[in-house]
């Protein structure tokens, strides 16, 4: 079996369109897995949860956030974001933050729960999703090289290499690190025996195809392979580095590293090296560091710094600090006392700052790099780390003072500048303002001056436009991506999103309607069919918007009709992915309808538990004076243009008067009460 279709056309079933290539789980495999596996495990993975009531609650990590809008219910085993509206189960949550397919995510939340899987039979497997593929096909050459670095003679020499830099054992296995035969295709050759095509080794970045046209050659060779994972353990590539620093001839030049490519599962801005690894002391500190290289990672575990984590040959994202901002509060950056060192501790500094996040700076001694410091100082580097690290106002100052730049008044404007700028970037307004007396102590100057300025950085467009380019590492024209669903204006003031007005389980762009329908349809999924018929009886489904709201009711309907009610099934996707979404919304507890929504709209609301008919009726009520304004609204669009083009208007008016009086007898209660 070759190429299947990626999914069933027609069916609206998430988990049949994922399976179909193969079906190769069944239901009870599913249900299996998901019963096993822990939600807030999982999640915990990828974010700090904090436990409020029944739920946990974290920051979302499919949209940037300042205030934890995102939740997870373990008892219902589901997710939420109320800000961007992701939501579903824990395949869900894995296939999204992962960015896999079903299978892949149903593989791998089987592994973690050490779930044994239906025999993946060799070749009719042949896997009909190229992400997977990939992913087969690195996890196979890290295999290989590793493999080829502890267990082959050929890989004696780049053993020894390692070993004469003083990495241990322990650390090759925990870092995976291998080692890429000599020869132009001997993992090449080792895939094809064990059934993986060149096209799947092309897309995951391991051969290249030749000059000629014909065939394919390794990318790495005689090298040193430091796999990259992912957080969740997955390879994602390499980077391989020579063995022998000396170059040889001049034509015979190797590059130092080779990393990989980007490919379909490798993003090399949203990737941190180590961050497997490291992950679990970052979150117990609280704390990463961060340097520049693999060896430097790896350098810095053995000797008991166990938070650190490296980009991948790339500079410094905003994408990998959002990623660390998931188990960190702090950064410490540490970098060689050059140039380029000195460079991208600034631009660190700038993004570490615009992520909400603190930041510390380690210069080390010229010539020294972080991977030689730990071979000298051994056990006692957290001390040195701790010892030696400033905050960022002073290294930006000392930076300066040292090279003379503030001898001038010019050059004393110029670091003061630097470091308002760097301030600015702090969204919050009090912790921003909090760095004055740094700044003000550091250089010598009032506070109040450096106030006004950083005022006039921090409020106007310019610094608008900064921040936003710091944020995005690119031009701040252009926009960057915005998740959806997000609020447009970014406030640095948390109280501003509390006080955006009404909102129950809602987001800020919810319409009126969808706002009530949540209502109604959490009602229905909590209190069950004794609610869905009195809802049921009393509104007719158009009156739910199309899509989601009405499909979800549908579902609800069905079950009444079948005379028993399955949530299972709306959770589960069997509804389609987007009443999964809603419905996984509504069913975690975000916060009951607030007073405020009573004062604005006018509609007395009940707690939900308190008088779950009372709230049902309001609801009700409510959701029908939309329609009747939304009937208003067209037909007075109507009549408008009927009157521009000179046609009797006679019947719209009365329509409209038709429609006001429904109006006022929906409101005194007279048609449903
Ligand atoms: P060692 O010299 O073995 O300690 O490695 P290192 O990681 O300390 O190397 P270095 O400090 O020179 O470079 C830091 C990082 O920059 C590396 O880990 C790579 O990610 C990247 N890098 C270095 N050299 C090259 C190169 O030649 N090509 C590419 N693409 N990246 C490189
Ligand atoms: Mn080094």
């Amino acid at each position: 079996m070759a190429a299947v279709p990626a999914s069933l056309p027609g069916t609206n079933f998430p988990i049949l369109q994922d399976m179909c290539p193969g079906m190769y789980f069944s239901d009870d495999t599913i249900a299996e897995i998901r019963a096993a596996s822990d939600i807030v495990d999982v999640v915990s993975g990828y974010v700090r949860l904090k436990k409020k009531g029944s739920n946990f609650f974290g920051l979302c990590p499919f949209h940037q956030e300042k205030t934890p809008s995102f939740s997870v219910n373990p008892e219902l085993g589901i997710f939420k974001c109320f800000g961007c509206g992701a939501g579903g189960d824990v395949f869900r949550f894995v296939r999204e933050v992962e960015g896999m397919s079903f299978p892949e995510a149903v593989r791998t939340l089987a592994e973690k729960e050490g779930i044994e899987l239906p025999e993946e039979g060799a070749t009719s497997r042949e896997r009909a999703d190229t992400v997977e593929a990939i992913y087969g096909a690195l996890r196979f050459a890290a295999r290989f090289f590793y493999a080829r670095l502890t267990q082959a003679d050929s890989g004696q020499k780049a053993l020894a290499y390692m070993q004469g830099r003083g990495y241990s054992k322990a650390m090759i296995r925990d870092f995976g690190v291998g080692y890429a035969p000599d020869g132009w295709n001997r993992l090449l050759k080792e895939a094809e025996a064990k059934h993986i095509s060149v096209e799947t080794l092309e897309q995951a970045g391991l051969v290249i195809p030749r000059k000629s046209g014909e065939g394919y050659y390794d990318r790495y060779r005689d090298r040193i392979m430091f796999p990259i994972f992912s957080h969740m353990g997955k390879v994602l590539g390499f980077g391989g580095r020579v063995l022998d620093d000396s170059t040889g001839g001049q034509e015979n030049t190797q590059p130092k590293y080779i990393n990989s490519p980007e490919t379909l599962v490798y993003d090399k801005r949203r990737v941190l090296y180590g961050l497997r690894q490291a992950r679990q002391v970052i979150r117990e500190q609280e704390e990463a560091v961060l340097v520049e290289g693999y060896t430097d990672v790896i350098s810095l575990h053995q000797v008991g710094v166990r938070n650190t984590v490296a980009s991948c040959g790339t500079s410094l994202t905003r994408e990998q600090i959002q990623l660390l901002h998931r188990y960190a509060q702090r950064i410490v950056l540490v970098f060689d006392a050059d140039g380029a060192g000195e460079k991208a501790a600034r631009r660190g500094i700038d993004i570490v700052l615009a992520e909400g996040m603190s930041v510390y700076v380690v210069e080390l001694p010229a010539g020294e790099d972080p991977d030689s410091i730990a071979q000298r100082e051994g056990a006692s580097l957290n001390d040195y780390l701790a010892k030696r690290r400033v905050d960022f106002v002073r290294w930006l100052h000392d930076v300066d003072h040292r090279a003379g730049r503030l001898d001038t008044p010019e050059g004393r404007a110029a670091g003061m500048r630097a470091v308002l700028q760097a301030i600015a970037c702090i969204p919050d307004v009090l912790r921003r303002e909090a760095w004055l007396p740094r700044a003000s102590e550091i250089f010598s100057v009032p506070e109040g001056r450096l106030y006004d300025v950083l005022e006039s950085m921090a409020t106007s467009r310019e610094r608008e436009e900064f921040r936003r380019s710091v944020r995005t590492g690119r031009p701040a024209s252009g926009g960057g991506r915005q998740p959806t669903g997000r609020s447009v204006s970014r406030s640095d003031d948390p109280s501003v999103k509390k006080s955006r007005g009404p909102t129950f389980g809602t987001r800020p762009s919810d319409s009126s309607a969808l706002a009530t329908e949540k209502i109604l349809i959490r009602l229905m999924f909590e209190q069950g069919l004794p609610m869905v018929s009195y809802i049921l009886g009393n509104t007719s489904l158009n009156e739910f918007s199309p899509g989601a709201p009405r499909r979800t009711v549908k579902g609800f309907a069905e079950q009444h009709r079948a005379g028993s009610m399955n949530r299972q099934a709306f959770l589960d996707g069997a509804y389609g992915a987007e009443v999964q979404r809603l419905v996984a919304e509504v069913a975690v507890r975000k916060e009951e309808p607030s007073q405020n929504w009573e004062q604005k709209k006018g509609v007395v609301v009940p707690r939900l538990d308190e008088n779950p008919e009372g709230t049902a009726l309001q609801a009700m009520k409510r959701l029908k004076i939309v329609r009747v304004d939304e009937a208003i609204a067209r037909r007075a669009e109507e009549q408008s243009r009927a009157e521009a083009s000179g046609d009797d208007i006679r019947t719209y008016q009365q329509d409209i008067i038709q429609l006001q009086a429904l109006r006022g007898r929906l409101e005194k209660g007279e048609i449903i009460r």
